[in-house]
């Protein structure tokens, strides 16, 4: 497969998971996290999808398309190994997060910064929960295999 099939496939099936994600989730309350804000493609798709909610990005630097991107107020710019471990903004964030979109490179050949994540954000997520499950999207998702969806079950 050329490397261009390849990125279309993965493009369809980040759309699609944030189609998904929407359909079962907007109408609730809670913030959306975007991890790795890039030029805000994914992020202008979750400002369609998620309308009303707050969306907080993170990113090492602001490369957003001038009109596109987040008010200042909602990027936190920075490594991500340090500003998550900053207690200022982990209080902002515990317990209020309803979807966490990680676009941060494949992960394949180094998911290092994904587990750092996925742990440190833990306790961000709504409500109470303490463990993650894959949310099974091949029905729903084209190129499926492409992008990973889970959602968070307490008890
Ligand atoms: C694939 S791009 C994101 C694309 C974006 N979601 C879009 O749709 O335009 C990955 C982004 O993750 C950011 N990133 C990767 N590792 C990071 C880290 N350790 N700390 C902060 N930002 C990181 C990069 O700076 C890059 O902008």
């Amino acid at each position: 497969m050329s490397r261009l099939d390849s990125h279309i496939r993965r493009m369809i099936a980040q759309r699609d998971t944030i189609d998904l994600a929407a359909e079962r989730l907007a109408q609730r309350p809670g913030m959306i996290l975007e991890f790795g804000l890039g030029q805000g493609r994914s992020y202008s798709h979750l400002v369609e999808r998620f309308a009303g909610h707050e969306i907080v990005c993170f990113d090492r630097r602001d490369a957003a398309l001038r009109g596109w991107g987040p008010p200042p107020d909602r990027l936190i710019a920075g490594e991500l190994e340090t500003v998550l471990a900053d207690p200022a903004v982990r209080t902002r964030f515990a317990g209020r997060v309803l979807l966490a979109h990680l676009d941060l490179g494949s992960g394949v050949e180094d998911p290092t910064i994904h587990r750092l994540v996925a742990a440190c954000i833990h306790d961000w997520l709504l409500p109470g929960a303490w463990q993650l499950r894959q949310v099974h999207t091949r029905d729903r998702v084209s190129h499926a295999d492409r992008y990973f969806a889970y959602e968070s079950m307490s008890g």
